[in-house]
């Protein structure tokens, strides 16, 4: 059966690491034999600009369609519009939404190589291999919002069952990891945290008792992701808190480039985009670091192209790639896009018999 694979390349670097991204995607198809199809639509600013809003139908409907959705990045430079509903990130959130993705996963995984641009001394990323649970569909990112000259709010709600299904998925990671879940809020302040930390204990301890579960307030998650990392498997948290622990994670890859995420929720559908944004200042000059996309590549082929081998191949690339000192400037090498994709390319197939 043909998988069909929505591609929206979005704006700023969205197009040149999607041009990357796909080029992997055909060669891993190829080699391992994947039936895909791949159909592009106008997303972000792009859209904005093509027909007046960021999220157009046509552009939902194939969504709607695909098995999974590619995402390069969306954002505009300069001021935004002043219809919030007309901002690109806007149409990512409503993309989130239609798709039911509440589970948003961004491994972080220090590759040797890239991880000497860290600023972190290496003995903070040894042995560091986590996974962050991010939220994405509830919390401040979707509350009620009220904005005026002088005043401005924005609600955070989750309810129970919001709650339920996120823990248990980042439980069912755990399981299949290292049996260590952390789970971070901001209890000591937050009433939703209360909540998240009261519901999270309980679907531990009745469905996944044999997991070590652990709470953390999110600023003491902060410091420990940058002074101990390695202590973490697998860490589940709200939207907003994933939002920025995730940014600050990145820097133990080396940089924000490297790192994917896939997102998830009860059925098929599935969107895959690595969590840098637009990089306007870089744009269309081929400096653009591939990686982030073309792990989440690797994602996609792994869970909705149900071929871990496949991930695996194009995994075992990228770090060859890296470790053979092919690197883009954020990760301090001279590299351009174009020239770290094809030793990606070459290097495909070589570690798998
Ligand atoms: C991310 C991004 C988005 C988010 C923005 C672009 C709305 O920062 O995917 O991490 O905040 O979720
Ligand atoms: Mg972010």
């Amino acid at each position: 059966m043909t998988s069909l694979i929505a591609v929206l390349p979005g704006d700023g670097i969205g197009p040149e690491v999607m041009r990357a991204g796909l080029r992997v995607l055909r060669a891993a198809a190829d080699r391992h034999s994947l039936d895909i199809e791949t159909r592009e639509a106008s997303f972000g600013g792009r859209a904005l600009a093509e027909t007046g809003a960021p999220f157009p139908s046509s552009t939902r409907d194939l969504c709607l369609e695909a098995d999974a959705v590619l995402l390069g990045a969306v954002g505009l430079p300069g001021p935004p519009p002043a219809d919030p509903a007309l901002r690109p990130e806007q149409g990512l959130l409503n993309l989130r939404a239609l798709l039911g993705v509440y589970a948003n996963l961004r491994p972080i995984r220090p590759l040797p190589g890239a991880s000497d641009a860290s600023p972190l001394r290496a003995d903070k990323l040894a042995g560091v291999d986590l996974i962050v649970v991010r939220e994405l569909t509830g919390g401040v990112y979707f509350g009620e919002k009220q904005e005026g000259d002088d005043a401005a709010s924005d609600l955070c709600t989750y309810s129970s069952e919001e709650v339920e299904r996120v823990v248990r998925y980042a439980a069912g990671l755990a399981r299949s990891r290292r049996g260590r879940l952390t789970s971070i809020d901001k209890a000591n302040v937050l009433a939703t945290s209360r909540l998240w930390r009261t519901v999270t204990g309980r679907v531990i301890a009745e469905e996944f008792p044999e997991l070590e579960l652990d709470h953390l307030l999110v600023d003491a998650a902060a410091m420990r992701l940058l002074t101990h990392a390695a202590q973490f498997d697998v860490l589940v948290t709200e939207n907003m808190f994933g939002d920025i622990l995730t940014d600050e994670a990145s820097v133990l890859t080396g940089s924000l480039g490297m790192a994917p995420s896939a997102s998830v929720g009860e059925g098929r559908r599935a969107l895959y985009e690595p969590i840098h944004g637009t990089a306007p200042d870089i744009e269309g000059r081929n400096l653009a670091n591939p990686c982030g996309m073309i792990l989440s590549v690797a994602m996609m082929l792994e869970l909705s192209l149900n071929s871990p081998e496949a991930a695996r191949d194009v995994e075992a690339a990228v770090a060859a790639s890296i470790a053979d000192g092919v690197r883009t400037a954020d990760i301090a090498g001279s590299a351009t896009t174009e020239q770290l994709t094809e030793a990606i390319l070459a290097r495909l197939g070589r570690s798998t018999p």
